[in-house]
């Protein structure tokens, strides 16, 4: 069992001129080789069918990127007898010896770090300021999760719990963080005992591709983790309704969870859907510091984050200050945007075309609003839009209720704190928030009253790290029992629990 404290790894240190070379290496081999097409692999077979998806960079979407393999009906059906004939033998592996495999897989994502990296950015137009961490995520996940379902810990009688996995577990992340969120779910599975039919996002096949991969090289057998690009139409559908199939992670939006839910309301649905974040400035904040948290919190991968703040809900005073405004507008219109392969840039490519949510949003002013700065789309590239700031946000407006999920952020007004709690709390989802006062009364105020699941004082409200900040929302933001990703509780939902006691 392990005995030592837990420590995250760090991230690269591009202070560090060997890094910049390195990185310098990475960017302009991946920016210049065209990926092999990407096959299925089931049951061990390394499968280039017939469907194909076409893979696209958004930094140059006029052309195709890669190609790659889909799963129809018969190869879905396929994976499934494989991982309901693989998952006993996975099972009965023991605690420790499925710990070790963990441990091998971080080693091997390791290893991998600049391929990560060079994927995300094709795949997700991913800064590599922004990608790096990301594989820090992944590693720390592997490591935490390989801790997990020690009995002792547990306070179990170690000599008779015992901890039947769910069995067929599908893990369907999301194409915002291409690897760490797949990495989670599928590490977490694998570490219970499941198998695991891994359906990474249509937009980000290459970096699961290329996660898959470490998994095996760490001694996951292919047959308990096989890799099955399959499309969004009833082919998902079926295989996310099929009665083999004991669990589903998925990581997207609400809707998508709830259409699980009809398609099969007995569904055992493990889900991190959707967020409508805010930062609360109040006049006691240190304005520098909370305008230095904003840009970041709201910006990062363009707003392209769960946990990103599209609102930010000021305190009179400051929302009528002069200076405030001056300084934020400047600070967002001083982001560079461009393609991601010129690394200078903080705001890139939209990983997908705007939705028709975001599309309102950056294009419409609703009643009570004037743009602080507005959005424009660039070079022609309709997923590449500089980043927009709404005044007058209005309490049950379109922007204060909907998740844009772009480089878009409103301000609201508020006459208090409570006034601004209040409108942070009266949305549906729950997720992320964030408070930026230097007053410890107003802390416990606000800590006391917001409805989110992970709440951030005079920081940044995104990049919540493995351990540290245990990560799930409440509220709309989640369906399912909701135990926080790289948490203690986490690994434990993919077991059922067994606790046999003999009388004394
Ligand atoms: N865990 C990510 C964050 O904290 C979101 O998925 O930003």
């Amino acid at each position: 069992a392990p005995t030592r404290p837990f420590d995250n790894v760090p991230d690269t240190d591009f202070s560090l001129s060997a890094n910049q070379q390195w990185i310098k290496e990475i960017v302009n081999r991946w920016s210049t080789t065209q990926p092999q097409p990407i096959p299925l692999q089931i049951g061990g077979d390394w499968i280039h069918a017939e469907m194909q998806g076409e893979g696209i960079d958004p930094s140059r979407p006029g052309e195709p990127a890669y190609a790659y393999s889909l799963a129809g009906q018969t190869l879905v059906n396929r994976a499934l007898e494989v991982a309901t004939q693989a998952q006993p033998g996975w099972g009965h592996r023991t605690v420790p010896e499925r710990r070790a495999i963990l441990l091998d897989i971080s080693t091997e994502l390791a290893k991998r770090r600049g391929n990560f990296i060079g994927s995300m950015m094709l795949d997700a137009g991913k800064t590599v300021s922004e990608a790096d961490p990301e594989v820090s995520e992944a590693i720390d996940f592997a490591r935490y999760y390989a801790r997990a379902l020690d009995a002792e810990t547990l306070g179990a009688e170690v000599w008779d719990c015992r901890m039947t996995p769910l069995g067929v577990v599908v893990v369907t992340p999301p194409w915002n963080f291409p690897l760490a969120i797949p990495a989670g779910g599928v590490l977490a599975s694998l570490m219970a005992g499941n198998a695991v039919i891994f359906k990474p996002a249509p937009e980000a096949v290459l970096v699961g591709w290329h996660l898959a991969q470490a998994f095996w090289a760490a001694g996951v057998p292919q047959e308990v983790l096989q890799f099955v690009p399959v499309p969004d139409n009833e082919i998902g559908q079926a295989l996310v309704t099929d009665p083999r199939v004991d669990a589903v992670i998925l990581t997207g939006s609400l809707q998508t969870a709830r259409r699980f839910q009809t398609w099969n309301p007995e569904i055992r649905l493990f889900a991190e859907t959707s967020g409508k974040n805010s930062l609360i400035i109040t006049s006691m904040a240190d304005q520098d510091q909370a305008i230095k948290d904003l840009v970041r919190s709201a910006f990062g991968h363009n707003g392209q984050k769960c946990s990103a703040a599209s609102l930010a809900i000021l305190e009179a005073e400051v929302y009528d200050s002069e200076t405030f405004r001056r300084q934020l507008c400047d600070a967002v219109a001083s982001l560079a945007v461009g393609p991601a392969w010129d690394v200078v840039n903080v705001v890139t490519p939209r990983t997908q075309l705007p939705s028709p949510e975001l599309e309102r949003g950056l294009t419409t002013l609703e009643p009570g609003e004037s743009w602080l700065l507005k959005p424009r789309m660039l070079d022609g590239n309709a997923r590449l839009w500089s980043p927009g700031i709404k005044l007058g946000v209005q309490p049950g407006s379109f922007l204060h209720q909907t998740e844009c999920f772009g480089p878009l952020l409103g301000l609201m007004r508020a006459k208090s704190l409570a006034e601004a709690v209040e409108m942070a709390n009266a949305v549906d989802f729950g997720l992320t928030s964030g408070l930026h006062t230097l007053d410890d009364r107003e802390v416990a105020f606000w800590k006391d009253r917001i409805a989110a699941g992970n709440l951030y004082i005079n920081r940044h409200i995104t990049g919540a790290i493995v351990r540290r900040q245990p990560f799930g929302g409440w509220k709309a933001s989640v369906v399912g029992p909701g135990a926080k990703a790289g948490g203690p509780n986490y690994v434990l939902q993919f077991v059922d629990w067994h606790q046999v006691s003999l009388p004394r």
